[in-house]
């Protein structure tokens, strides 16, 4: 399933993020910046110990905030790591908190002039996110952070899952 949208291909994979080929993938980070588990954990192990060196510099990150990294042994030329939020239910700006990491990282993409990015489904694993609201979260965000990337050619949201890539395919036009 993929869709035009402004001459942008936007289409779900089910893959190991970390061996995209992209010009940026993005991590589902913590505030520490500094590691942690899931597609984070997959990504410092890939990229070497020469990732979280560099992290360090950054002094962390805000939930909803980005920031961008060299990719060191990962094909993709950069690492955007941003913070989703904890899902504590939805009352809690979750949903404006989690369009801020698409819309951060799509910015800074934009700002470094590049052509492709990959998302993970930011939020959705350890920190509870229910997919299916996250998903649309991230499709309706994208579609309009498009407008101020001009840019960017490609956007590949990455599921981990089967389950997850029937999700986002539904919510891409055929
Ligand atoms: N490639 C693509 N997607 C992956 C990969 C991978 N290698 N590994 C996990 N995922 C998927 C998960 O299945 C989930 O759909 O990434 C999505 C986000 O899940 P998490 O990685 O658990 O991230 P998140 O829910 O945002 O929680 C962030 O977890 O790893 C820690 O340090 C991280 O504290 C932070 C928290």
């Amino acid at each position: 399933m993929t869709e035009q949208h402004n001459d942008v291909r936007l289409h779900a994979v089910q893959a190991d993020i970390t061996t995209l080929r992209v010009d940026a993938i993005v991590n589902a980070a913590n505030s520490s910046l500094l590691g942690g588990g899931g597609v984070d954990g997959a990504i410092h192990r890939a990229a070497g110990p020469e990732l979280v060196h560099e992290c360090r510099l950054l002094e962390g990150c805000k939930t909803g905030d980005a920031k961008a990294t060299k990719a060191y042994r990962l094909p993709a030329k950069c690492i955007i790591h941003t913070v989703g939020p904890l899902w504590r239910g939805g009352g809690n700006d979750e949903a404006a908190l989690l369009a801020s990491c698409y819309r951060r990282a799509i910015g800074i993409a934009a700002a470094r002039g590049l052509a492709s990015i990959a998302f993970p489904a930011i939020s959705t694993g350890i920190y509870g996110y229910p997919l299916a609201l996250a998903a649309g979260t991230a499709v309706a965000t994208v579609r309009d952070a498009l407008l101020t990337a001009p840019s960017l050619r490609e956007v590949l949201f990455c599921c981990f899952s089967a389950d997850d890539l029937a999700h986002y395919q539904a919510l891409l036009e055929p």
